[in-house]
C-alpha cells in the first residue's frame, strides 16, 4: 500500500518538461529492456500524443536532479471518449538503471498526493500481463483489478487505486 510517510534517501520530484529537457526525457525510453518496451510507448510518442489531447497532463520524474522517468495522466472527461471513467495513468516508466530503488513507488505517491489535493479520490491504470509486466508493481502499491478490460484488442487489464 502507498504510505506517504515513507521517504527514500533520494529526492524524487515531478517536473515540467521543457525545450531543454525533452530530448533527455525521450532518450530514457532507450534504457528499457526489450520486454518492458512492450508495456509502454516511447516517451517521445507520448509527448507528441499529449499535444493532440485536451486531457493529457505529463511530467518527468527526477531523482536527485536527474531525469529518470516519465508519467502521463488522462484527466478524464474527454468528449471523444464518453466511457472514460476518471483519472487514468496513461503512461508511466522509470529508466532501466533507476529501477528497483523505490523511485516508481515514490513518484506514484507524489502523484496521488497531487490528485488528492485536487479532490480526486481514485486513479485507474491498465496493464498487459506476461514477462516484464508491471502488474506486480501496481499490486504492491495497492491497485486492485476492476475485472474490466481497458482495451480488448490489446489485452489491457484495468485496475484502480482508491484513497
Ligand atoms: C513498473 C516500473 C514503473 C516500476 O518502477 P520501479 O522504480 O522499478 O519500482 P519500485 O522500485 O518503486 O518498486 C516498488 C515495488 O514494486 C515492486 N515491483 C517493481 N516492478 C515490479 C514488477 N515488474 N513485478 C513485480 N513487482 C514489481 C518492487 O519489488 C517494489 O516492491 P516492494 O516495495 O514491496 O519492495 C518500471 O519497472 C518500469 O518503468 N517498467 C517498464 C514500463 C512499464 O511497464 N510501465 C507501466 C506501464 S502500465
Amino acid at each position: 500500500m502507498i504510505d506517504s510517510t515513507v521517504s527514500t534517501a533520494r529526492r524524487v520530484e515531478l517536473r515540467r518538461i521543457t525545450g531543454d529537457t525533452v530530448y533527455e526525457v525521450c532518450k530514457l525510453s532507450d534504457t528499457l529492456s526489450e520486454e518492458q518496451h512492450d508495456f509502454v510507448a516511447d516517451n517521445g510518442i507520448s509527448i507528441a500524443e499529449a499535444h493532440f489531447s485536451d486531457v493529457a497532463w505529463f511530467r518527468a520524474v527526477y531523482a536527485d536532479d536527474k531525469p529518470v522517468g516519465f508519467l502521463m495522466l488522462h484527466l478524464g472527461l474527454d468528449e471523444d471518449e464518453p466511457d472514460s471513467r476518471g483519472v487514468f495513468l496513461w503512461r508511466f516508466m522509470i529508466a532501466g538503471p533507476a529501477q528497483g530503488r523505490g523511485i516508481g513507488r515514490e513518484a506514484i505517491t507524489m502523484l496521488v498526493a497531487w490528485l488528492k489535493a485536487r479532490g480526486t479520490s481514485e486513479l485507474y491504470v491498465s496493464y498487459g500481463k506476461g514477462p516484464g509486466s508491471p502488474e506486480g508493481f501496481y499490486r504492491s502499491l495497492g491497485f486492485v483489478p476492476t475485472g474490466r478490460m481497458h482495451s480488448d484488442a490489446e489485452e489491457e487489464y484495468e485496475a484502480v487505486l482508491r484513497w
